[in-house]
């Protein structure tokens, strides 16, 4: 059973974990457990006995034991004996803002709902259960909904929340936050995936001590800095071994995550929309619905967790055609050209991108009216006939008589100050009465609270679309939100324009993806500064980073694999020496980091020589060759990443096919060899092994190869890299 509802207690299993909760003498909604999977008797036993926890003042209630200053609470209110940080703070119609939740009722439901308005994970028409429980202030009739959805296989539990005004008058909802996860320890480690542009997802760990530590962004996206995906671990957690909690919010704004250690020594975890700059009018009757957190817990290290995410995304997040099939492998022209092109210069890079194997053209930025830098035209999503010399139909059919589909690029929520849009319609930015406002890389955001906006920006791509051939779209948004002030939205209201912006994109993106179901989007926020499980669902690939370099990018995606799939990863190979470093890099290296992702070009093919392109053509046909497994097999992090090399191995589902990568990030001589071990591969299957196409004489069992490792000398000197192959033979 993945649910239990049994006198007081709910209990949600997963495969491999079980999540607790009791209501206790007090009424309040404790949380009891969430760790290793226990025998549905056990669990119950074990509810019993953590049905008191902590000791401290009595704030209310019978005993000292159920005080909500030290229980562990499922959810809380500001303002009634909770001195954590509490996930709810409501502003009734008196001024007042404590608010003291109970419990209500609980149901079980067998479908997951839908979120209205927001991105989340879907069970596909199969019967998920999700258990649904009401909370209530004790006093107004103010109710909380908290649901928790099973995914049983990828030992995953969604939750989200849902407030509901009864009350009879208008209240201000100041924080709404959509995870609590109190935890009976505190020895845990905090890591965050943060950087900045072209440095994106690092990832951090730090100590909890007596304080908060907290991710967050206040830029109106996810961003670069921040990203909404984080962990906490026993303090040896490594890959293989240790406790750990991961928790990825499914939203794209501003958000926080923050772990804290209690006065007594136990630990409280939040997250959701971040309370600054946020403050939601909800009148009687009307219903707020907060973004989904995906929970997962390991005992087994990180591999283990990011396996369930990688599992959850692909199957329960992404959508549509592309979700689990083989992604095209793209040429696109930005780093070829940048602005600089004409159809003939477009058309000559997609004849040589065919004979590499690349199946998509992608024509970037630059190719609508008057785009020839970046202070202009954004917004004006007419196709610039005069500087393509041709109609944008007449290069899509030449493209595609080569055989390959067309793509192209918007940035659908920015316009240029310099523009026909701007021009008609200054009031569609967002910019505060009376003051200059900012713009960032020379352009506006579009009030997309707006819903004349999101209208008008919708009619101008889907003409686009509608009359071109297109297949892919590359998503783009390049800066932050500043001046957030929405003339659609009353004086009041202003606390909601950030939530509304980003309820507009997906809006936006609902749309496109539901009249072009066969589209493939791959978001994009100058490189990856929005890179989230919200972007995810409508667009299920990402462009990683600008930073191309594959060196740099060995360190960007390594930290964007704890969460998310390699399949998610837009990764090209692109030029040596690189446009963003001018470091340069062997072509196979760049190929291999660009195997960990979508696999594509970024670079005037039409320079190179006859040897690179044929090099390159033997790469892709390696890559095709393997992209299955790359796409839906176990991807495992097989080295630190503080040594002298890095790695990454993926694991077909039924362990007998794998490849390996090793990279060298520094020159390593007269040091000890390499002898590199691999993981989830059978004990005691026989397999043949092949280093860089030379296949070894002797077969290894799994053990072996797990065990003691192959040595490897084929890397040596910084961005030398090596493929390993491991085949079954039996
Ligand atoms: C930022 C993106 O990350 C780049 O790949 C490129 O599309 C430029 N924008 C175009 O302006």
């Amino acid at each position: 059973m993945s649910v239990i509802i049994e006198e007081k207690f709910i209990i949600l299993n997963t495969k491999n974990t079980t999540y607790q909760m009791a209501v206790n003498e007090n009424n309040y909604l404790a949380h009891l457990y969430y760790g290793a999977r226990l025998d549905d008797s056990v669990a119950l036993e074990r509810g019993k006995l953590n049905y008191h926890s902590g000791a401290t003042l009595a704030y209310d209630g019978k005993s000292r034991e159920l005080s909500p200053d030290v229980c562990p609470l499922e959810y809380s209110a500001y303002g009634s004996g909770d001195f954590r940080t509490t996930p709810l703070k409501a502003r009734f119609a008196d001024g007042s803002s404590v608010c003291d939740l109970r419990f209500e009722s609980a149901k079980l439901l067998n479908k997951k709902p839908v979120l209205r308005g927001l991105p989340a994970l879907h069970d596909e028409g199969k019967v998920s259960q999700t258990v649904e429980v009401c909370l209530k202030d004790k006093i107004y009739d103010l109710r909380v909904y908290l649901l928790y959805t099973v995914f049983e296989e990828q030992d995953v539990i969604s939750r989200s929340v849902r407030v509901e005004n009864h009350t009879g008058e208008e209240i201000i909802l100041e924080s709404v936050l959509s995870a609590c996860l109190d935890n009976y320890e505190d020895e845990y480690d905090f890591i965050s995936f943060t950087g900045r542009p072209h440095f994106e997802r690092f990832l951090q760990r730090t100590s909890l001590g007596d304080f908060r530590l907290v991710t967050e962004s206040r830029r109106g996206a996810s961003g670069h800095q921040a990203n909404p995906f984080v962990i906490f671990c026993s303090r040896g957690c490594d890959e293989k071994a240790g406790e750990c909690y991961g928790a990825s919010l499914v939203y794209s704004g501003n958000f926080t995550a923050s772990l804290e250690k209690t006065q007594i020594g136990t630990s409280r975890f939040v997250m959701g929309i971040n309370p600054e700059n946020f403050a939601f009018i909800l009148k009687n009757g009307e219903v707020f619905q907060a973004p989904e957190v995906i929970h997962s817990y390991s005992r087994s290290g990180f591999s283990k967790l990011s396996h369930n995410y990688h599992n959850v995304i692909r199957q329960h997040l992404f959508r549509g055609k592309y979700a689990l099939a083989e992604r095209p492998i793209l040429i696109n022209n930005w780093e070829a050209t940048y602005f600089n092109f004409t159809a003939e210069k477009l058309l000559a890079i997609a004849k040589q991108a065919q004979k590499i194997g690349a199946d998509t053209f992608v024509l970037d930025d630059g190719w609508f009216k008057g785009r020839n830098g970046d202070a202009s035209s954004l917004g004006d999503w007419f196709v610039d006939e005069e500087k393509l010399g041709c109609k944008l139909s007449d290069l899509i059919s030449d493209v595609n008589a080569l055989g390959m589909r067309f793509g192209l690029w918007f940035e659908p929520e920015c316009v240029s100050e310099n523009s026909d849009l701007y021009r008609a319609h200054p009031e569609w930015v967002l910019n505060a009465p009376s003051r200059p406002g900012m713009l960032g890389r020379k352009q506006w955001v579009l009030d997309m609270a707006n819903g004349d906006v999101v209208d008008a920006i919708f009619g101008m791509m889907s003409d686009i679309l509608d009359n071109n051939n297109i297949e892919y779209v590359k998503w783009d948004f390049n800066r932050y939100l500043t001046d957030v002030y929405s003339t659609a939205l009353p004086a009041n209201r202003q606390g909601e324009a950030h939530h509304r912006y980003v309820l507009g994109v997906y809006d936006l993106l609902e749309r496109i993806t539901t009249r072009y179901p066969n589209l493939l989007i791959e978001g994009c926020a100058s490189g990856g500064g929005r890179f989230d499980c919200g972007m995810l669902y409508y667009s299920p690939q990402y462009w990683t980073s600008d930073n191309t370099d594959p060196m740099n990018r060995l360190d960007i995606q390594y930290g964007t694999s704890f969460c998310y799939p390699v399949i998610s990863m837009g990764a090209h190979v692109t030029a040596s020496p690189n446009h963003v470093t001018r470091r340069d890099t062997p072509i196979k290296t760049r190929s291999n980091v660009a195997m960990a992702g979508t696999y594509g070009f970024e670079l005037d093919l039409t320079t190179l020589s006859d040897d690179e392109i044929t090099t390159l053509a033997e790469e892709t046909r390696f890559y095709k060759n393997h992209s299955e497994l790359i796409r839906l097999g176990d991807y495992y992090r097989i080295t630190k990443n503080d040594g002298r090399y890095i790695g990454w191995q993926f694991v077909s589902k039924d362990k007998k096919t794998s490849l390996a990568v090793l990279v060298q990030k520094i020159t390593n001589i007269n040091y000890k060899p390499i002898i590199q071990k691999f993981e989830g591969l059978i004990p005691d299957m026989q397999y043949r092994v092949t280093v860089d196409g030379e296949c070894r004489e002797q077969l290894y069992s799994g053990t072996a190869l797990m065990e003691i490792g192959i040595g490897i000398r084929t890397i040596k000197y910084e961005a030398d890299s090596t493929r390993v192959e491991i085949e079954a033979v039996n």
